[in-house]
């Protein structure tokens, strides 16, 4: 799979605050036995500027994940995204029977289920401290988005834009088939930028610097891809004719507050230090 951005070495697990990163209180070295252990345990950290240490520690994708998205740090984002998917499957299955599910069914469905799993595979990219957690992350990042979220949303939207094709119909009909359809189409491109700063060392974008200053573009475009994917839910239940007609004041207050709780709450956890500098 994919190759990190930043080299495995010259890195200063210490330097950033994350709970990938060791704690104070840990012994460098690890526990003896212990998979925190250096190996190779000889090799003498001289050379190393003062400060730096190896980190040495394996984290796999298993505990990333258990770090990243189930820990407790995670909770609030989890339960109100997972509240939005909730009511919104909840509305559709009122509506209509699961057994004979017009195809308009599947769009809420497949879209509430992608931007799940998109804030999933945030949530195991914040933060990452050490290369080992971050190549781990990244992989666990590009799985779900490029395996499972992208698809979903890509297959969610393909749907309403074929619907919206049939005669007695018009695309763009609202501000959300219209935002929609251009965040799904960004991030396409978002992807193709991401992967080609990773894959292959980032040889395709000349490697080493550059690749890792494309990564960080990569990483701002994302962080404004996110709040457009929210807007376009909320838009989804707030501002289309079906949703207007088919629930309550209520249920659309809950499914908004609930898509804006768990925009907010991630977005907090952003490290503004990773983004590039715009002055
Ligand atoms: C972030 C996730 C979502 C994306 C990316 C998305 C994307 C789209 C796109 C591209 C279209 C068709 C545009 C066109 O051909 O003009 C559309 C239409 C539609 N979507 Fe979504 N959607 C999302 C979530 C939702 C949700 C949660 C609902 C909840 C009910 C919803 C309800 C609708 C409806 C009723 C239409 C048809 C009416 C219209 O275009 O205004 N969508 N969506």
């Amino acid at each position: 799979m994919s190759q990190s951005p930043y080299p495995e070495t010259n890195q200063n697990p210490w330097s950033e605050s994350g709970s990938k990163s060791s704690s104070p209180n840990q012994p460098l070295l690890g526990q003896s036995g212990s998979d925190e252990s250096i190996q190779g345990a000889s090799q003498s950290p001289e050379g190393l500027g003062e400060g730096q240490v190896f980190e040495q520690r394996h984290w796999t994708m298993t505990e990333v994940v258990k770090d990243g998205n189930l820990s407790s740090r995670a909770w609030g984002v989890q339960a109100l995204s997972l509240l939005f998917m909730a009511l919104t499957w909840s509305l559709i299955l009122s509506k209509f029977p699961l057994s004979n599910l017009p195809l308009f069914g599947y769009h809420p469905l497949m879209q509430s289920l992608a931007l799940v799993l998109l804030v999933q595979s945030i949530l195991v990219l914040q933060p990452t401290s050490t290369p080992s957690a971050k190549k781990s992350a990244l992989n666990v990042h590009q799985i779900l988005n490029l395996g499972l979220s992208l698809p979903i949303f890509t297959a969610g939207a393909t749907i309403m834009w074929y619907l919206h094709d049939q005669p007695g119909t018009k695309h763009f009909i609202s501000w959300h088939g219209t935002v929609g359809t251009v965040v799904v189409v960004w991030s396409w491109f978002q992807v193709l930028v991401g992967a080609a700063s990773v894959w292959f060392d980032g040889k395709l974008l000349g490697g080493g610097a550059k690749a890792k200053a494309v990564w960080k573009w990569h990483r701002l475009s994302g962080y404004v891809l996110l709040p457009l994917f929210f807007l376009t839910a909320i838009l989804g239940i707030t501002e289309t004719i079906w949703a207007k007609g088919n629930s309550s004041l209520l249920l659309r207050g809950a499914v908004a507050a609930s898509l804006v709780g768990a925009l907010v709450l991630l977005l907090l956890r952003v490290r503004t230090s990773k983004l590039p500098k715009l002055r």
